[in-house]
């Protein structure tokens, strides 16, 4: 084995990249902060956040984002903890932006998914899991916030079990319920109780120190038998961690805590190191798999334009897949068969950015003007590599986009195209409705609010949008396309879209989509994936 596959598979071990995902309000901000300060990535409190009103906002980047509190993009922040260095890719927190979260966690090995103590499973967070299931990523559970009043605990892990059909295997349970935490222990070594002095603010971390268990159970004896109990109980169940259970996706380790004070953040991040997967090989399109130690391979999971206004550019980042990325190299676009040259490689933050010139396994590159690149795309060197396509989600809301102004058509076009490119929204275009008038598909509508704020900040062509009244998309090919325009009866419509030239079939419900059939038995007609599972 050559000295530079022995230094990926060893730099490829050390590494750890995962993703937070949770329902907006259940703490993301606040646990990646936390986590990154623990880390001691950021030396100051606040500089992750991304909320409205918050000083030193990195991760949120758009005038919308900051006015709704939502991250709407993705960024990525890397610290080192106990000689592993941890990749935290940041993902969208609504579902709306589903395609996005689910590009992001491509590129992610591990999930850690954020609960509200008080709200358990939310909507977000049910929708986000399903990615995760889908993808196979392994998922670490923290309930957040037991410095308030919640839930029981038992109660929360009925929960996950049962909606998500996911064993809730507890590594920390708390001593005092949710509001009143005296603890936690730590079921590794359950003698014992971590006690957490807070320091005022909560900007600071959190002191823990072990208190041994005969003490714990005589200062606060309910508190320290209930959660003995429980334990009991829960080992009785066979809720116990089981490193072969999580990574195949039947279990999920759980964490207790509370971000804003630091309180279990140490064990989380602890479990993230010795229990989260390092990079593996990766599957490739034509079968087998790419294993670390190859020559170099990357996926683009995003594309981004104009991050920061102050440079008008556009970011493709890829997650580096196998082997070792150096700044400068020259690489091959699998699609176009093409060399790309990688002079200008960096690590993004926000709009923080600093130059990267060695990059293995798991990392994350954000590669500046990298306009030939799309989404999906796989770079690799010396040996080719196709990763599998980043699948597209079915649309559910449609709108036909027009410029405000006329006489901004070219910069009309252009700002399209590049949403397009970035997987903002789908462009569908059909030779009634003309180039002029392209009808943009969405999983989420908060997608066309991005349209419209981009294409007015961005590009200097606002738009018009009108909503069209349809809300299913089937894959057709030419000749059910045809047969749709063709019908008298149906209400519906055949578009094209220009990411893959696939041909869809537009309809306003699943009705009007049966009566299509009944017509037209002969026609085809495929699901697409639902983004809503
Ligand atoms: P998000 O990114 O998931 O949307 O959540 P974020 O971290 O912004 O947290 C949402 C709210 O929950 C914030 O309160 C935050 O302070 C609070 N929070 C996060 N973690 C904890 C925790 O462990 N315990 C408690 N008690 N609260 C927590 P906010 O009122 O919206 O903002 P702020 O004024 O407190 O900053």
């Amino acid at each position: 084995m050559s000295s530079s596959a022995d230094r990926s598979a060893s730099e490829a071990a050390r590494r750890r990249t995962f993703a937070v995902i949770s329902h907006p309000d259940a703490g993301k901000s606040t646990l990646t902060e936390a986590l990154a300060l623990h880390a001691q990535a950021i030396t100051e409190a606040g500089a992750v956040h991304g909320k409205a009103g918050r000083r030193g906002v990195a991760s949120d980047w758009m005038e919308m984002e900051k006015a709704r509190g939502i991250s709407v993009t993705s960024a990525v922040l890397q610290f080192a903890h106990r000689g592993c260095v941890l990749n935290l890719l940041d993902t969208p927190g609504h579902a709306d932006f589903s395609e996005d979260t689910y590009r992001v966690l491509a590129a992610v090995d591990c999930a850690v998914m954020l609960i509200d103590a008080a709200k358990g499973l939310e909507e977000q967070t049910r929708k986000l899991f399903d990615v995760c299931r889908h993808r196979g990523i392994p998922v670490i559970t923290f309930v957040n916030k037991w410095d308030r009043p919640g839930r029981e605990a038992l109660e929360l892990m009925d929960e996950i079990e049962r909606e998500f059909r996911l064993k809730p295997t507890p590594v920390t349970w708390p001593v005092g319920d949710a509001g009143y935490l005296r603890g936690l222990i730590d079921v590794r070594q359950p003698g014992r109780m971590l006690r957490y002095t807070r320091t005022p603010g909560g900007a600071h971390k959190a002191v823990e120190a072990p208190v041994p268990g005969q003490r714990a159970a005589l200062e606060d004896e309910a508190d320290w038998s209930k959660a003995v109990e429980e334990l009991d109980l829960l080992q009785v169940d066979g809720a116990v961690h089981d490193q072969e259970a999580f990574l195949t996706g039947r279990t999920t380790p759980v964490f207790f805590g509370a971000a804003i004070s630091n309180i279990g953040v140490r064990l989380l991040l602890d479990a993230i190191v010795d229990l989260a997967p390092p990079p593996g090989p990766r599957e490739l399109e034509s079968g087998g798999a790419r294993p670390v130690d190859a020559p170099f391979s990357g996926l683009v999971f995003k594309v981004q334009a104009n991050m920061d206004p102050a440079h008008r550019d556009r970011i493709a980042f890829m997650r580096v897949c196998s082997g070792i990325f150096e700044r400068g190299m020259t690489v091959t676009r699998a699609a176009s068969g093409k060399p790309f040259a990688t002079k200008y490689a960096h690590s993004v933050f926000g709009q923080d950015r600093s130059m990267v010139d060695i990059a293995y396994p798991g990392d994350v590159v954000g590669l500046v003007n990298a306009t030939a690149l799309r989404v999906g795309d796989t770079l690799y060197a010396e040996q080719a590599a196709v990763f599998p396509p980043m699948p597209t989600f079915a649309p559910e809301h449609f709108a036909v986009a027009r410029p405000a102004d006329l006489s901004r058509s070219k910069q009309f076009r252009r700002g399209i195209a590049q949403l397009d490119e970035e997987g903002v929204v789908q462009v569908l275009v059909s030779d009634l409705r003309g180039d002029q008038a392209p009808v943009l598909a969405a999983v989420g509508p908060m997608q066309f609010d991005v349209v419209s704020a981009r294409m007015a900040g961005e590009f200097s062509s606002p738009v018009k949008l009108e909503m069209l009244p349809y809300h299913l998309a089937r894959a057709t090919d030419t000749a059910g396309a045809e047969a749709l325009n063709r019908s008298r009866i149906v209400q519906g419509e055949a578009l094209t879209r220009i990411r893959d030239k696939a041909q869809l079939a537009v309809f306003p419900d699943r009705w009007q989509a049966g009566s299509f059939e009944r017509e037209f038995p002969e026609a085809r007609l495929d699901h697409l994936i639902a983004a809503h599972a």
